[in-house]
C-alpha cells in the first residue's frame, strides 16, 4: 500500500540570492522524498518562493523596476540554485501566482467568514527585514532581535486574526499530537509560546499595495506572512479539488529553520483550525548552518552561494556533506576544510577506494565480468541489519544516521577484500565469493545512497552493469541479498570521487 509523503520547504524570500542555508533545507527535503519515492510512497515536494511584502516593494523601487519584475527576475535564481543541486521537487510555488491568489482570498475569507478575523488599529515596532511587528519587550537595545538594526514604528487600522482565541484548543492539540513538532525540545518551545499567553495579530496592512487584496476589503493587503504560510495548501488544491487537497493534508511535513517556528507552530496550526480544516499533522524544525559561529545574512556579508562549493567537491560531494555532517535538528559550523575532510575520508577513500579496487580486481582475475555473490557471504547479514537501520533513519528524519549506517556496510567491504587480497589469489570459486560480496556490497549501497547522491548512485550502478537506475528500484525488496545477477560486464571508468588535495 503506498503511503501519502508530503513535504514542503519554507518558500524563501527573492531578496535574498541563494545560499548553503536556503540550500540546506532544500537539499535535506530533496533527499527525504527521494527515499519515500525509493519504498514506494507517493511523494509530493513543494518549494517555491515568497514574492510580496514592503522589503520586495522596496527593493524593486530601489532597482528602478516594477515589483513583478523583481521578483521574476529573483525568484528564478531559486529555480536555477535548485536545478544545479539535483533538486527534483514536484512543485515550485510563487505566492505572485494567480492559483496562490485565489487560494489566499478563500481560506482567509473562510477564518473571517467563521468570525476569527475583526478590523481594530495596530501600534508597534516593526522590522522590514523581518517583515513582522515586535513587542517592546522584545527588543535588544531598541533594536531588531535578530538583524540588530533599527526598527520603525508602525500604526495601521488593520484586520486582526483572534489568535487569543486558540490557546486552550492548540495546547489541547498539541496535546493528542505529541509528535506534531520536532524534535521534541521544539514543541516545547512551541508550547512555551502558546503558555505564554497570545495576542490577536494584525493580518492585514494598508500601507502598502504589493500583496494579496483582501476580498472583502480591498483598501487592505495581506500581510505576507499571512499570505506565505498558505502556499502548503494552494499548490494542493485547497477550495478548488477537494479529492486532492484531502489526498495530501493533513499529512503533511514542514520543514523549517529554527527562527520560524512561532509562525509554523503557533499562527498556522491556529489559522488551519480557525478556517476548519486540521492543522498540519507534522513540524521538523533544524537549526542553522553558522558560518564562523553566525548565522549567514546579507548584513554580515557571510553568505555562502551553493555552487562556490560544488566547483570542489561536485553536486553529490554537497548534497553529501551536509546530509552526512549536520544532524537534523542541531546547528551545524560550516567549514571548508571540514567539508573536503568528510568528502576525502567517505567518498574518495572509502568508497571510492572500494570501488576502483573491486572492478579492477575483477578485470585481472575475472575477465571483467562480475561473479555473482554468495549466499552465505559473512557480510549478508550486515547488509541486512544496515537496511532496517536506514529505514528507520529517514522514516525518523535521520539523513545523517542513515548515511553512516550505510558507510558502516561499505567499511566492512573494504575491510573483507584486505582480509582476503583476491588480488594476491589465482582466480577461482574463492576470488569469486570475495569479489562477489564488494559487488553485491556496492550494489545495496548505491540504492541506500541515491537519495543522498542520485547522480553518483545512478552511475555506480551502471559500472556494476546494472540496467536502468537505483532510483527507479523499490525498496526494501531490491535491497535483499543476492539481487546480484553475477555475469554482468563491470567498467572501470575514471574515479568516480577523485581526491581533493587539501589546501
Ligand atoms: N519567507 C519566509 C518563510 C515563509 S514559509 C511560509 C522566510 N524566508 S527565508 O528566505 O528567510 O528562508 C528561511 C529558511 O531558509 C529557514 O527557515 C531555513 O529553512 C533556511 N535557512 C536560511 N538560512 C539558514 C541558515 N543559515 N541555516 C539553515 N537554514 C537556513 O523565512
Amino acid at each position: 500500500m503506498s503511503r501519502p509523503f508530503y513535504v514542503t520547504t519554507p518558500i524563501y524570500y527573492v531578496n535574498d540570492a541563494p545560499h548553503i542555508g536556503h540550500a540546506y533545507t532544500t537539499v535535506v527535503a530533496d533527499a527525504m522524498s527521494r527515499w519515500h519515492r525509493l519504498v514506494g510512497d507517493e511523494v509530493f515536494f513543494l518549494t517555491g518562493t515568497d514574492e510580496h511584502g514592503l522589503k520586495v516593494a522596496q527593493a524593486a523601487e530601489a532597482n528602478g523596476v516594477s515589483p513583478q519584475e523583481w521578483t521574476d527576475r529573483t525568484s528564478s535564481r531559486f529555480t536555477a540554485a535548485w536545478r544545479q543541486l539535483d533538486i527534483a521537487e514536484d512543485d515550485f510555488i510563487r505566492t505572485t501566482e494567480a492559483r496562490h491568489h485565489t487560494t489566499v482570498q478563500r481560506f482567509l475569507g473562510a477564518i473571517y467568514d467563521r468570525g476569527d478575523i475583526e478590523l481594530g488599529t495596530y501600534e508597534g515596532p516593526y522590522c522590514v527585514a523581518c517583515e513582522d511587528y515586535y513587542t517592546e519587550a522584545q527588543l535588544v537595545d531598541g533594536n531588531c532581535p535578530l538583524h540588530l538594526r533599527p526598527v520603525t514604528s508602525m500604526k495601521e487600522e488593520n484586520y486582526f486574526f483572534k489568535l487569543s482565541r486558540y490557546e486552550d484548543r492548540l495546547l489541547e492539540w498539541y496535546e493528542r499530537h505529541p509528535d506534531a513538532v520536532r524534535p521534541a525540545t521544539k514543541r516545547n518551545e512551541a508550547l512555551g509560546f502558546i503558555r505564554s499567553g497570545l495576542d490577536d495579530i494584525s493580518i492585514t496592512r494598508t500601507s502598502l499595495r504589493w500583496g494579496v487584496p483582501v476580498p472583502w476589503n480591498t483598501d487592505h493587503v495581506f500581510y505576507v506572512w499571512y499570505d506565505a504560510l498558505v502556499n502548503y495548501v494552494t499548490a494542493i488544491g485547497y477550495g478548488v479539488d477537494d479529492d486532492r487537497f484531502r489526498r495530501w493534508w493533513p499529512a503533511v511535513h514542514h520543514l523549517i529553520g529554527k527562527e520560524i517556528l512561532r509562525f509554523h507552530c503557533v499562527w498556522w496550526p491556529a489559522m488551519c483550525m480557525a478556517a476548519g480544516i486540521e492543522p498540519p499533522a507534522s513540524v521538523f524544525v533544524h537549526g542553522w548552518l553558522l558560518v564562523g559561529g553566525e548565522k549567514m545574512s546579507k548584513t554580515r556579508l557571510n553568505q555562502i552561494a551553493p555552487s562556490d562549493l560544488i566547483a570542489d567537491v561536485g553536486v553529490d560531494g554537497y548534497r553529501y556533506h551536509f546530509l552526512r555532517d549536520v544532524p537534523l535538528g542541531a546547528d551545524g559550523d560550516f567549514s571548508h576544510e571540514g567539508m573536503v575532510a568528510r568528502y576525502n575520508a567517505d567518498l574518495a577513500n572509502n568508497l571510492g577506494n572500494l570501488l576502483s579496487r573491486v572492478t579492477a580486481v575483477v578485470a585481472k582475475k575475472c575477465d571483467g565480468i562480475a561473479p555473482a555473490p554468495p549466499a552465505d557471504s559473512p557480510l549478508a547479514a550486515l547488509a541486512s541489519a544496515v537496511v532496517v537501520e536506514v529505514t528507520d533513519a529517514w522514516e525518523r528524519f535521520a539523513p545523517h544516521e542513515a548515511l553512516e549506517a550505510t558507510w558502516r556496510l561499505i567499511h566492512a567491504a573494504n575491510a573483507h577484500l584486505e582480509h582476503h587480497e583476491p588480488w594476491k589469489a589465482d582466480p577461482g570459486p574463492g576470488v569469486d565469493a570475495v569479489l562477489g560480496t564488494a559487488i553485491e556490497v556496492l550494489r545495496i549501497v548505491a540504492l541506500l545512497a541515491t537519495p543522498a547522491m542520485p547522480a553518483a548512485c545512478a552511475e555506480l550502478w551502471t559500472r556494476l552493469g546494472l540496467a536502468g537506475t537505483p532510483e527507479h528500484q523499490r525498496l526494501p525488496a531490491a535491497t535483499v541479498w543476492g539481487g546480484y545477477p553475477g555475469g554482468l560486464p563491470i567498467s572501470r571508468g575514471a574515479p568516480l570521487f577523485p581526491r581533493i588535495q587539501a589546501g
